[in-house]
């Protein structure tokens, strides 16, 4: 091969790596910056915000509506309650939550993830015939994901 050619494709070869290796750093890493409060700051926009401040409103309901469910014996309820903020609604969520994703560092959104599961399995656990007392401590288990999470990251 001539010289120049092996020039270009080892040009080319670099960039390619270059891009990739650009691209997984993110990927893993976020967009992220650390805060005076020593949480990371994710850098999303502003509509981006306002779409994660809303579902986070939503976790904080559905986990209200959850406690007064049991509370009055309400079971079916409580667990339909659990299953409005299970997969179900990353599912819906994903073709607008996509580009948000991308930008969330990889335990971040391990953590987010987790917690939407943890919601069905919570609604499985409260149709069995598991105790009232066994639902509050995996609701309990359940809820240490958003502390944990809410201790580690900031929106701008
Ligand atoms: C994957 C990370 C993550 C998880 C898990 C998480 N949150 Fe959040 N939540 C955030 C971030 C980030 C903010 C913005 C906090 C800030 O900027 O100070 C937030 C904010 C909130 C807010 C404020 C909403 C507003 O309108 O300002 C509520 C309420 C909330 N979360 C409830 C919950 C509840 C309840 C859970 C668990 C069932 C939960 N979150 C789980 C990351 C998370």
């Amino acid at each position: 091969m001539n010289n120049r050619y092996k020039v270009a494709a080892l040009a080319f070869a670099s960039l390619w790596v270059f891009t990739i290796g650009v691209f997984a750093y993110f990927f893993v890493f976020g967009v992220g910056r650390m805060g005076p409060d020593d949480r990371e700051i994710i850098n999303v926009t502003a509509g981006e915000k306002q779409f994660l401040l809303k579902e986070m409103r939503q976790l904080l309901e559905a986990t209200q509506q959850i406690h007064e469910a049991l509370g009055t014996g309400q079971r079916e309820q409580a667990a339909l309650a659990a299953e409005s903020v299970g997969m179900g609604m990353v599912q819906e969520l994903a073709a607008v939550e996509s580009t948000i994703l991308l930008k969330l560092p990889v335990p971040m959104k391990e953590l987010g993830l987790g917690t939407h599961r943890e919601f069905d399995n919570l609604a499985r656990t409260i149709r069995s015939d598991a105790s009232e007392k066994q639902i509050m401590k995996e609701m309990g288990e359940l809820m240490t994901r958003c502390t944990a999470c809410h201790a580690s990251y900031r929106l701008p």
